[in-house]
């Protein structure tokens, strides 16, 4: 096993190495020219101008990259989304209507309740597109249309490199879709362009800062629970930073909306409690602030995310990381980079299986 860890100590620092080039891989051969080219998917821009709805359903990380990609889709294209569990929502009897799109999340393409959802969408006639890592999975062979995930093969259970790629189908996804509908100008889609190619060298970028991470971690490897709180697409990469940190760490995390502190998490609040605070998006900085200093006054340690053009928030945080400059829609493929460091080295502190969490599984077939 030692050499297919191409010198790593475990699969999952690998693969969080590997986001560079899988996001590349992943955007590159969709990209000619300043276009994007999304022939994949199968859909006439007439049925993509006609689109009112569409559904986003997925287990684990992948529904995360889906409660991200509504905010991208909906900001951008102004189709109303939403996000849902493949577990809840194949139980709910879900309204399928007229001109709606389903979208099926999934890096094995093998997962028991998200395949049960697009069978479930088919059988009610609505068009399916599944966003799949494994070529040639069960979820990708039923679907209608597939956008492969160009990730390769992912091993740790943990996943990384696979979700980073599934940020970046929905922002290819969003920005087309938005051309087609001419819901944003020439302009904005250029700029927007510009940044998404330049994710995968400002990823890299991030992961030479993983010393100062693990020097970080070390200080909470003995931590009984950890939060994680933000606003708007900051909320949906909080989730996921969550759950990495509690599958390999078995250390307690939640994550909340900011805007949601008052409403139960801020009697969580002691003296010393580490309270992750994401701050990346322009709009929402001072609401987010207001927070982070609601959990300090209670004791809170707050470690903040955000960007250099927000250096006041060293008044506000115990220990700041800065993300490089992006457009706020997409700093979550920045934003989470940090944070799957931060779950590999309070893992790696605690003398764990990084790769192979206990009662977890990569792949859940069965319900
Ligand atoms: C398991 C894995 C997760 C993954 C989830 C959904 O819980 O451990 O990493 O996000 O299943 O899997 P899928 O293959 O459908 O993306």
């Amino acid at each position: 096993h030692a050499a297919e860890k191409g010198g790593y100590e475990h699969f999952m620092l690998k693969e969080i190495h590997e986001q560079p080039k899988a996001v590349r891989d992943t955007i590159s051969p969709r990209i000619h020219e300043n276009e994007i080219d999304l022939g994949e998917i199968g859909m006439t821009d007439e049925e993509i101008k006609n689109l009112r709805k569409i559904s986003i359903v997925a287990c684990g990380s992948a529904y995360h990259t889906g409660a991200a990609g509504k905010y991208v889709i909906e900001e951008l294209t102004r189709i109303p989304v939403e996000t849902d569990l493949a577990s809840e929502f194949r139980y709910r009897n879900p309204i399928y209507q007229e001109n709606s799109l389903v979208i099926i999340v999934s890096q094995s393409g093998e997962t028991a309740d998200s395949l049960a959802a697009l069978r479930d969408a088919k059988a009610h006639g609505c068009k399916v597109l599944s966003i799949v890592n494994v070529v040639g999975s069960s979820i990708a062979r039923e679907s209608d249309a597939v956008l492969y995930t160009w990730a390769g093969p992912e091993i740790s259970v943990a996943t990384t490199k696979a979700y980073s790629c599934q940020l970046a189908v929905f922002y290819l996804l969003a920005l087309k879709f938005a051309q087609i509908r001419s819901a944003i100008t020439p302009d904005t889609f250029q700029t927007l362009l510009t940044a998404l190619k330049q994710l995968p060298d400002q990823i890299e970028g991030l992961l030479s800062q993983k010393e100062k991470i693990q020097f970080f971690a070390n200080h909470y490897l003995a931590t009984e629970h950890i939060f994680f709180m933000g606003r708007g697409i900051d909320y949906a990469i909080s989730m996921e930073g969550s759950l990495k940190l509690k599958e390999i760490s078995y250390i307690h995390s939640e994550a909340y909306a900011a805007g949601e502190l008052k409403h139960g998490t801020i009697s969580l609040m002691e003296e010393g409690t580490l309270v992750v605070a994401l701050a990346t998006q322009d709009a929402l900085y001072p609401k987010t602030v207001s927070n982070m200093i609601e959990v300090k006054t209670r004791g809170a340690f707050v470690m903040a995310l955000s960007t250099k053009k927000h250096p006041d928030i060293e008044k506000y945080a115990d220990y700041v990381l800065y993300i490089p400059e992006t457009q706020n829609l997409f700093a979550g493929s920045l934003a989470i980079i940090p944070l799957q460091l931060f779950a590999y080295y309070v893992s790696l502190g605690r003398g764990l299986d990084v790769d192979k969490p206990r009662n977890l599984a990569k792949s859940v077939t069965v319900e």
